[in-house]
């Protein structure tokens, strides 16, 4: 198990430029399976999730290779519909590889995803709307046997929560089903226009991403070409380093971030007291000089709501607030796993279901802590940067599901952060 060792205390400023997106990469990644040739992937972020994406795409027959900041892959010579349990396991996107494998071949067995640690992540909205659009989904011994023997049809989907993964996965499979599909109540998240935009760029024919109705106009099978295409940034990647610079009084320019995408963690940084606003290619954040304030309340929606990912990193920041505030976390049912190695470090936040209660304290001192999972790791670092002392984390493996080196970036600001093999 590798381990952070974060020196805090350090007022975190200067630039640095942001990676791709995680939760956009992802997703672009299971849609090359569509193409009949080579995708170039640009600033496609070196993440474990990302190699595990690789494997599950080698593993179906595609070619992957890194070529600097760029993926390339060949999809032309697919010759497999099945996915291990264990490739299934490693991250819960693993279940977008449905919708683009019965979009390809028609067929495809793969078992239940993995990413269980925010409560139970139901995959009920995916297969209703697969078989909306005629797939046959057997679910055998923790499988799921997929068969479309009349193959798909576009049809109406009306989705009772804007599923993120759900509308991906409905968009990967309409882009050859036969007619029109329409997503209404479709999720609004960046990373479904990223999608949008790359299956586009593939020769697909795609309207409205971005808003809650996405409507799809299958193309042939076989018509979706390769392309050269740019990931999006990563706005989480973004508030991770906004709030270490915001909990430490520093001053930090995110290039490469793009304010739209944030405008509701922006805002409660603004109420904070930071000033922060787009500035040519970026975000420029500088942090009160009179010391962070509470925001009153901060609850987690789909966009353009506050961003689930961004909760505990946001709440990181805020142990140190003046006054309280409140955090309702409205999209996962265990998402406060962060919390208890929080008041480890001296934070006073008391939990009941999906409320957290931040009361600031004065400071924050070192521990020994755990990371609980991807986000609620990257909170831990943001604290250890303010905290007084030398703070471990352990369990970095899962803060490296979604950070191309978090050690080195903040370094780059100023931290004095390193790896412990
Ligand atoms: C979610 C987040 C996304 C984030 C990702 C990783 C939202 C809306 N989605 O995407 O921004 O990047 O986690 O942290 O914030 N649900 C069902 N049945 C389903 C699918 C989902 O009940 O078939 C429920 C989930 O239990 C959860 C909610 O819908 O309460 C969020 O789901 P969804 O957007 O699908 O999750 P992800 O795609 O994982």
């Amino acid at each position: 198990m590798q381990r952070l060792k974060i020196e805090g205390s350090k007022r975190l400023c200067g630039e640095i430029e942001i990676q791709g997106a995680k939760n956009s990469a992802l997703p672009i990644l299971s849609a090359c399976v569509l193409t009949r040739d080579e995708v170039s992937l640009k600033r496609c972020p070196p993440l474990s999730d990302v190699y595990a994406a690789t494997r599950i795409l080698s593993a179906l027959g595609c070619k992957c290779k890194r070529n600097g900041d760029s993926l390339v892959i060949d999809s032309s010579s697919i010759d497999g519909a099945e996915i291990s349990d264990e490739l299934m396991r490693r991250m819960r996107s693993s279940i977008i590889f449905l919708g683009a494998l019965l979009g390809r071949l028609g067929e495809c067995t793969l078992s239940f995803p993995g990413g269980c640690e925010l409560g139970p992540r139901p995959i009920d909205l995916h297969l209703s709307a697969l078989r909306q659009l005629g797939a046959q989904i057997e679910e055998e011994h923790g499988s799921l046997i997929c068969r479309c023997p009349k193959g798909l049809r576009g049809t109406l989907v009306n989705l009772s929560f804007p599923s993120v993964g759900a509308t991906e996965n409905i968009m990967l499979a309409a882009c050859t089903a036969k007619g029109e599909t329409i997503i209404s109540n479709a999720a609004r998240e960046p990373e479904i226009c990223d999608l949008a935009n790359f299956l586009t760029e593939c020769g697909a024919r795609i309207k409205g991403a971005g808003t809650q109705r996405i409507v799809i106009e299958g193309v042939n099978a076989g018509s979706l070409h390769g392309c050269e295409y740019t990931v999006m940034p990563d706005r989480i990647a973004a508030v991770t380093y906004l709030s270490a610079a915001a909990i430490t009084d520093g001053e930090v320019f995110i290039k490469g971030a793009n304010g739209t995408d944030l405008e509701a963690v922006i805002n409660v940084f603004r109420q904070a007291g930071c000033s922060v606003y787009e500035y040519g290619e970026g975000i420029y954040l500088n942090s009160s000089d009179k010391g962070l304030k509470s925001v009153g309340m901060v609850r987690t929606q789909p966009y353009p709501g506050f961003p689930t990912d961004a909760q505990a990193i946001v709440m990181a920041c805020l142990t140190k607030a003046r006054g309280t505030t409140i955090f309702v976390e409205d999209i996962f049912e265990n998402r406060f796993r962060h919390v208890d190695e929080l008041v480890r470090m001296g934070a006073n936040i008391t939990t009941e279901g999906r409320v957290a209660v931040v009361s600031g304290v004065r400071r924050l001192s070192s521990a020994a802590v755990f990371a609980p999972d991807l986000r609620g790791g990257a909170a831990l670092c943001v604290a250890a940067c303010a905290a007084q002392g030398e703070t471990v984390i352990s369990n970095v493996e899962l803060i490296d599901r979604g950070y191309d080196s978090i050690e080195n970036a903040l370094a780059k600001l100023g931290a004095k952060a390193n790896r412990i093999k």
